[in-house]
């Protein structure tokens, strides 16, 4: 009788998953139903191994674009939990469930026309932050640890650079949107905060505007085209021997001795 064949697990799409030596398999519980998955793999990662394909839900792979939140509890315990698939390891007998999606409010306001303060234009644009019953769920929420109840005071405050400021970091993920009791839109009143801040409350970067119309003056179409005709050697050469910024200058002090390139 021949040997039994040693079955392999699939691996499934995406990123290659590549298992650790002598790596325990711990029960994960997707959607309803147990799969026995190795540890150490992300929870993204697992769900893939047990063969499942994403075809939304899905982006970046590193906490950045907002798409992958997900709710998990463990077996016996009352808490339910939130994070991002592609960067919580999956942990034995979590019970899990993908939020690929969630329905938020959204607004629609001509940045170039603005007849109101930003404070004034929040509170047209959501009232129902007036709603907050400041029971904290959103930022418990949050995966990205940002003080969403925060930045909903601060809105409440009409303080719309604090509230853009706190806000900096949401990726929108949806995740506090989907358990607050008052029904606020958390994260897209925030995008409309750092929209504000940065069109009417910030000062304008005046070296980056100029900068801008030396570019549209074609200023440095001249270098471009001798660049684009030089050979690799030539350009590895000319990057090498480049004038560099000390790392320890102090900013705004340092200036390169040829500036006939800036
Ligand atoms: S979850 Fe909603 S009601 Fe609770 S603190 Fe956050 S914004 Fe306010
Ligand atoms: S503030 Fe809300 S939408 Fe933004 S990252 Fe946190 S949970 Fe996600
Ligand atoms: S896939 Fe982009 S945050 Fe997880």
């Amino acid at each position: 009788m021949s040997a039994k064949k040693k079955i392999q697990p699939v691996i499934a799409c995406g990123d290659k998953t590549i298992l650790p030596e002598g790596a325990k398999m711990i029960p994960l519980i997707i959607m309803g139903k147990e799969h026995m998955i190795p540890e150490t793999l992300t929870v993204m990662k697992a769900i893939e191994y047990t063969g499942h394909q994403y075809t939304r839900g899905c982006g970046c792979r590193g906490g950045i674009c907002g798409a992958c939140g997900f709710f998990y509890r463990f077996e016996g315990d009352y808490k339910l939990k939130t994070g991002l698939a592609c960067q919580t390891v999956a942990e034995p007998n979590m019970i899990i469930t993908q939020l690929p999606f969630f329905p938020m409010k959204r607004t629609s306001f001509d940045i170039e026309n603005l007849h109101a303060t930003p404070d004034e234009l929040i509170r047209m644009h959501y009232p129902e932050v007036f709603k907050c019953v400041g029971c904290g769920t959103c930022t418990r929420t949050c995966p990205m640890e940002i003080d969403v109840m925060g930045y909903v005071a601060a809105m409440k405050q009409g303080n719309i650079k604090k509230a853009a400021e706190k806000s900096f970091d949401c990726i929108l993920c949806g995740l506090c949107a989907s358990r607050c009791p008052a029904q606020i839109s958390q994260p897209t009143a925030a995008l409309m905060a750092r929209r504000l801040s940065a069109k009417m409350l910030t000062p304008k970067a005046e070296h980056l505007e100029s900068r801008a119309e030396e570019v549209k003056s074609g200023k440095y179409e001249g270098m471009l085209s001798d660049l684009t005709k030089m050979d690799e050697e030539s350009l590895k050469e000319l990057y090498l021997e480049r004038e560099r910024e000390p790392d320890l200058a102090k900013a705004g002090e340092w200036m390169p001795e040829d500036k006939s390139r800036l």
